[in-house]
């Protein structure tokens, strides 16, 4: 499905107006590229991380979780590279004083050239950009006399890089030696625990570490909602293997990743794309995204990268501690490889919001028109599972509906409505994406009977109330 901006516009403030996300300290016009969660999108971000951790933790016997802080010592990210090395090219323009990121002006200029010219141009940037060639990168921005929004302008400053970690100081005195930053990744909190974990798990390779947690980019051109924040949650796993098998599993966790975004989030395939990496990162010896079709376009969801045994040498080398394993089934010591999935959790919401995103119009059998704007979020990801809705607010059937929750009650969040017609509180749990609403009627009281209506066909069956509580427990369990 392809979507215009409006729609894109329209999912933003349907996500506001149903409690899913708010811009964050809004009363003081928000803090740019910063968001908060709001009641169900609380609980939907909640019911990703859970069936991602779920897929991790329980579905693979050799993987464990960890939690570790989000500070960690400075030497970390010298260790890592980040210090060095984690930057984007930018460019500010003299006229406006307004930064960009190399690569998003020249994509932006590209949408508004045809196709092959696109194309040849977004091919130049990435080659220049994998050899790092800055003065290629400007000169290739005034060739094709690509302006800066604001002033009009092509009066650009040199490409320079910027480095994107947040820092601070630890305690009260601010010196070098006290700044300390806030994690871009929650990977090192896994590497510099490798060794914790296999001797305290007796762990043997290959075995897998997962996290998930915050980190913190000061991204310059923050954009497109929740695609690109400054502060963000990750869900990183790091596969611990033996030297030389890092193809074999590369292929195998690309293969996984596809398989759980298809079958646990309920992405449609054709959603769905690998793009290798022109340029890899400092610590990669082979790397791929997996891309969504999100409404803005094709961008990254998730990075699998093959990290060879970059980082674990590395720290072995900044922190004079073996970083080694003793592989008994060959007799020798090593610095075992790693294969990393790491996929965003604020991306996986926008993309499950868009995907779930539908306006509806129909005509009905009267030849009247008739309109909704559904969540199709899937029913084990919704945050709300059941509605329970009394008919009247009189003759019992309030008692009913609540027994019928309080029957549900700790098993799945239940949601109960009496105000307003039936047709309107169905609205608002189609906005809110609660797959399933169960009406009490007056025939519930003379033969136990109620009304299930599926959210994303809108059909409804009679069933006994006493089967409520199963139907929807097989249909959240995936
Ligand atoms: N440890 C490897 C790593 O951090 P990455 O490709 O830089 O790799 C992994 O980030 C994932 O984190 C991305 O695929 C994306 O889903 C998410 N992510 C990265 N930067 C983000 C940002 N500024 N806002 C939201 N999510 C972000």
């Amino acid at each position: 499905m392809s979507y215009d901006s409006n729609t894109f516009q329209n999912l933003i403030g349907h996500a506001k107006e149903y409690g899913y996300i708010f811009q964050s300290s809004e009363i003081y016009d928000g803090l740019a590229a910063v968001y908060d969660y709001g009641q169900n999108g609380a609980q939907l971000k909640k019911n990703i991380r859970d069936a991602w951790w779920k897929t991790m933790t329980q579905l693979n016997d050799n993987i464990v979780g960890i939690d570790a802080a989000i500070f960690m010592h400075p030497t970390t990210w010298k260790a890592s590279g980040h210090v060095d090395n984690f930057s984007d090219p930018m460019i500010d323009n003299r006229d406006s004083q307004k930064r960009y990121r190399v690569d998003h002006l020249i994509e932006a200029h590209a949408e508004t050239l045809g196709k092959d010219e696109a194309a040849a141009l977004i091919s130049a940037m990435e080659q220049l950009l994998a050899k790092d060639d800055l003065a290629g990168i400007k000169q290739l921005i005034i060739d094709n006399n690509i302006k800066c929004a604001i002033s009009g302008t092509c009066n650009w400053t040199d490409v320079r890089q910027f480095n994107l970690m947040f820092s601070t100081e630890l305690g009260s005195v601010a010196d070098e030696s006290s700044t300390i930053y806030l994690r871009p990744e929650t990977a090192q909190g896994i590497f510099v625990n490798f060794l914790n974990v296999q001797k305290t798990g007796r762990m043997k390779i290959p075995f897998g570490i997962a996290q998930t947690g915050k980190a913190f980019r000061n991204e310059i051109v923050a954009r497109q909602f929740i695609f690109r924040m400054r502060e963000f949650e990750q869900m990183e796993m790091q596969y611990f293997i033996r030297p030389g098998s890092q193809k074999e599993w590369y292929e195998h966790w690309k293969a996984e990743r596809i398989k759980w975004h298809t079958q646990v989030m309920g992405f449609p395939a054709e959603r769905l794309q690998f793009h290798d990496h022109v340029k890899l990162a400092h610590y990669a010896d082979a790397a791929v995204d997996v891309e969504f079709n999100f409404p803005f376009g094709w961008k990254e969801l998730e990075g699998i990268h093959s990290r060879t045994d970059f980082d674990l040498k590395s720290h072995q080398e900044y922190s004079k501690k073996k970083q080694q394993y003793f592989d008994t089934e060959i007799n020798q010591n090593y610095v075992p490889y790693v294969i990393e999935t790491s996929v965003g959790l604020d991306r996986l919401v926008l993309a499950t919001l868009s995907n779930a995103y539908a306006e509806e119009k129909w005509t009905k059998e009267d030849g009247s028109e008739d309109s909704r704007v559904v969540l199709k979020i899937p029913a084990n990801l919704a945050p709300t599972k059941l509605a329970v809705l009394p008919l009247t607010k009189k003759d019992g059937l309030p008692e009913i509906a609540r027994d019928i929750i309080a029957g549900c009650r700790g098993s799945f969040p239940c949601f109960y409505e009496e105000k307003d017609s039936i047709g309107k509180r169905y609205r608002r749990m189609d906005a809110i994406g609660t797959p399933f609403a169960v009406t009490v009627d007056h025939q519930t009281k003379e033969d136990g009977t109620v009304t299930i209506r599926y959210r994303d066909t809108m059909t409804q069956e009679r069933i006994h109330m006493s089967e409520v509580k199963g139907k929807v427990l097989e249909a959240i369990t995936v």
